[in-house]
């Protein structure tokens, strides 16, 4: 790692396996009054993995939407949650440019030009910030990692790992 800082691989791995286990519909209603992410986190706590917790709940796209939370969490996030937050935002079913992320959830749930907000939806200010909070995470993670955002890659166990999921 560059900067003279270290990084925690497998707690990165860990979380980034399990950051939306609060998806699944066995989860879900266990963590019924939890945000996303955050419903990962106490799941994952309540099954002695607390340590996990911190590195996850910042990764929702819809932290970026709230001003005060994101500034509180970006100036005070460990490098781990960083990389992770930053990862959701470049992997889909494959690794792509952030500017294709957003496209592809701006397809899905369409800014809201009218006065009153749409369920799943931004208003093109908030589209704006969200992208621009992005863009800090980018800059931040890649500056700390020494790596270029076109260089960013999956680690290569991953292959093998998704081919054996998709099989079973
Ligand atoms: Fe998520």
């Amino acid at each position: 790692m560059s900067a003279g800082r270290s990084l925690d691989r497998r707690l990165v791995e860990a979380a980034a396996l399990l950051h939306d286990v609060d998806k699944l519909p066995a989860v879900r209603p266990t963590v019924a009054d939890t945000v996303h992410g955050a419903g990962s986190a106490e799941w994952l706590a309540r099954r002695g993995y607390p340590e996990l917790g911190d590195a996850i709940i910042g990764h929702p796209v819809t932290r970026l939407a709230d001003g005060p939370w994101f500034d509180r969490w970006f100036a005070a996030a460990s490098i781990e949650a960083l990389v992770v937050a930053y990862a959701d935002k470049r992997a889909g079913q494959k690794v792509e440019p952030m500017a294709e992320r957003f496209a592809s959830w701006e397809r899905r749930y369409p800014p809201d030009v009218r006065a009153g907000k749409a369920r799943g939806s931004w208003r093109p200010e908030t589209l704006a910030a969200v992208r621009q909070r992005a863009e800090a995470l980018e800059t931040r993670v890649c500056r700390l990692v020494g790596v270029a955002p076109a260089d960013v890659r999956r680690l290569e166990w991953t292959g093998r790992a998704l081919r054996l999921a998709r099989e079973a």
